[in-house]
């Protein structure tokens, strides 16, 4: 995909593009800082534990994989959400992908995350092998639940305490979107 421009609510512009290995370095510093800014993500501030060339290798290898894709937005040049399809690389199940977005705290409710979900699905609705993509939610981020649910997610199951955020234990929701 090559860089699209999209508006958000406030009018400020987001470029959306296929996220680069010259990426990891300010990938790295973004999951640092978004971990400390939401109890909703697996990792909290700083222990996302990729280092930048871990980060550089995983990205380089998004880009070869035929069915999945990874996808950064930038507002003035600094990174402001990512979103990823990674899909499963087992032929039995390879027409499943797992799918990931996320904001920083100053850009959200301004439809970042909407336009990240609708690039995503349009390069999984022309893609010829997959059939589900599938996530897994905080049972009480109700705004994510909600934006799935906008986009036709619907509810597939739940993971009882899946999440452990210093010692309080959350259940994970299941979605899937059948292609
Ligand atoms: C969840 C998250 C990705 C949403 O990103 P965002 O850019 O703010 O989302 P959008 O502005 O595109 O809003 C998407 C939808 O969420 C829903 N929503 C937004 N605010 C809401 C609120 N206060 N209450 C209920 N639903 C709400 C609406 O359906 C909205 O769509 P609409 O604006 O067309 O009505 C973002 O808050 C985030 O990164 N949170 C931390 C990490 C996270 O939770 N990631 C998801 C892990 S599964």
């Amino acid at each position: 995909m090559v860089g699209k421009e999209v508006r958000l609510k406030d009018g400020t512009p987001l470029v959306i593009r296929e996220a680069r290995e010259d990426d990891a370095e300010a990938m790295v510093a973004y999951m640092g800082e978004i971990g400390g800014e939401s109890d909703f993500l697996t990792y909290g501030a700083n222990d996302s534990r990729h280092t930048v060339e871990e980060e550089k290798q995983f990205l380089l290898k998004m880009k070869e994989l035929p069915n999945s894709l990874f996808l950064a937005g930038f507002v003035r040049g600094g990174l402001a959400c990512t979103a990823n399809l990674l899909a499963e690389q087992k032929v039995r199940l390879a027409h499943n992908a797992e799918f990931g977005v996320s904001v920083r705290k100053q850009y959200w409710h301004l439809g970042a995350a909407s336009a990240l979900l609708a690039e995503i699905l349009s390069f999984a609705k022309r893609n010829p092998v997959l059939k589900v993509i599938h996530l897994g939610v905080y049972d009480s981020n109700v705004r994510a639940v909600r934006l799935y649910e906008k986009f036709g997610f619907q509810k597939a199951g739940r993971h009882k305490d899946y999440f452990n955020v210093g010692g309080v234990f959350h259940d994970e929701i299941l979605m899937d979107f059948i292609l």
